[in-house]
């Protein structure tokens, strides 16, 4: 398992439940997907967002077994985005490995990611009440709409912050809330403690989604596991890039951003534009407001082991270089 979690071993016991309940879901279809998607399970996730419905429950009174289902859901539920997300970026690698519409080809890498999502609410049927499967329902709404909204700003110059960070919040910031939500309601925290847990969550989703754009720009590929500037080569105009935009001398890059289709000169060039500019400096100050409020929010909780866990593991997204 991906070292991410390896200094609590407490959490590490749990998620190495929640995979195999994972393999578990994965080995209801047939070979194909089973030994596709069981790769991409040891190819090494973060598991970040199962690590947080884990930590989440810790606030309240958890049922284990429960509680890792819920988190086996949630890590399906991202797996199940990546695959479709994939897709639409014509990612070639994803966790170091050719990815699934790479390998495989697009139909197959629907299928899977749809099949996933089945999996999904079978395990989520069998452990938590109607009204609940709705908040889980409307995430996925909202991720499908975050990305449709990507897709449709795809190399829109004029692209404001304002836009970026709706964009973000829905395609990522809400996956982060709805696991530390789910975390806490289905372990009886009250109401209260769960929306500032899930507001948490949102917070640390937005410092999460901005530094992975950053990544894009100035990452280690072998350590990111994905190549570098693929944003920029799909025509998505990430933070950096936006902030240079808005005050850099754009007239240089000018002819390139005029065109549908950039070589990789012009990748490098508009990296270089956005770094020169100060747009990678400047997502980075946002990134670290957006960790500011979790902080903040983590400060009113009460004293206990769980809350330094989660002080910590905020800062380390914070810094990560993956
Ligand atoms: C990648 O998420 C997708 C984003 C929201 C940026 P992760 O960086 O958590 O991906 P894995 O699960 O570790 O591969
Ligand atoms: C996250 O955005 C996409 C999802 C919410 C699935 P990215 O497109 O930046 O994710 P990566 O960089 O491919 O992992
Ligand atoms: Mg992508
Ligand atoms: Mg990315």
């Amino acid at each position: 398992m991906d070292k991410f979690w390896s200094d609590y071993p407490d959490i590490q016991k749990d998620l190495e439940e929640v995979r195999r309940m994972i393999e578990k879901c994965v080995s209801n279809g047939n070979k194909l997907i089973r030994d596709v998607l069981l790769d991409m399970i040891h190819a090494g996730g973060k598991m970040i967002r199962p690590g947080f419905v884990v930590l989440a429950g810790r606030f309240g009174k958890y049922e284990r077994k429960k509680l890792c289902s819920l988190a086996a859901m949630i890590e399906m539920l991202h797996m199940a985005t990546l695959i479709h997300d994939d897709i639409i970026d014509n990612a070639l690698i994803r966790r170091s490995k050719p990815t699934i519409q790479a390998e495989y080809g697009k139909n197959y890498a629907v299928f899977i990611g749809d099949f996933l999502f089945c999996q999904c609410f079978l395990l989520l049927s069998d452990s938590i009440a109607v009204k609940d499967i709705k908040k889980v329902s409307k995430a996925v709404s909202r991720i499908c709409k975050g990305e449709i909204e990507q897709f449709e700003s795809q190399y829109d110059v004029n692209i404001t912050v304002t836009q970026y960070l709706k964009r973000i919040a829905a395609k990522t910031a809400v996956l982060f809330a709805l696991s530390f939500y789910i975390g806490a309601h289905e372990s009886n925290c009250d109401e209260r403690l769960s929306r500032t847990l899930a507001s948490i969550g949102y917070n640390i989703g937005m410092a999460f989604q901005i530094i992975d754009d950053i990544l894009d720009y100035t990452g280690n590929e072998v350590v990111v596991g994905k190549p570098l500037g693929n944003d920029i080569r799909q025509g998505i105009f990430t933070l950096p890039l936006i902030y240079a935009l808005q005050k850099g001398e754009r007239e240089e890059i000018t002819p390139i951003l005029q065109k549908r289709s950039y070589d990789e000169c012009e990748v490098k060039k508009l990296i270089e534009f956005a770094r020169q500019a100060g747009g990678i400096e400047q997502a980075r100050e946002l990134a670290r407001r957006y960790t500011k409020k979790a902080f903040n929010k983590i400060s009113s909780l009460k004293e206990c082991p769980s809350k330094q866990v989660l002080t910590e593991v905020a800062e380390k997204l914070l810094h990560r270089a993956y």
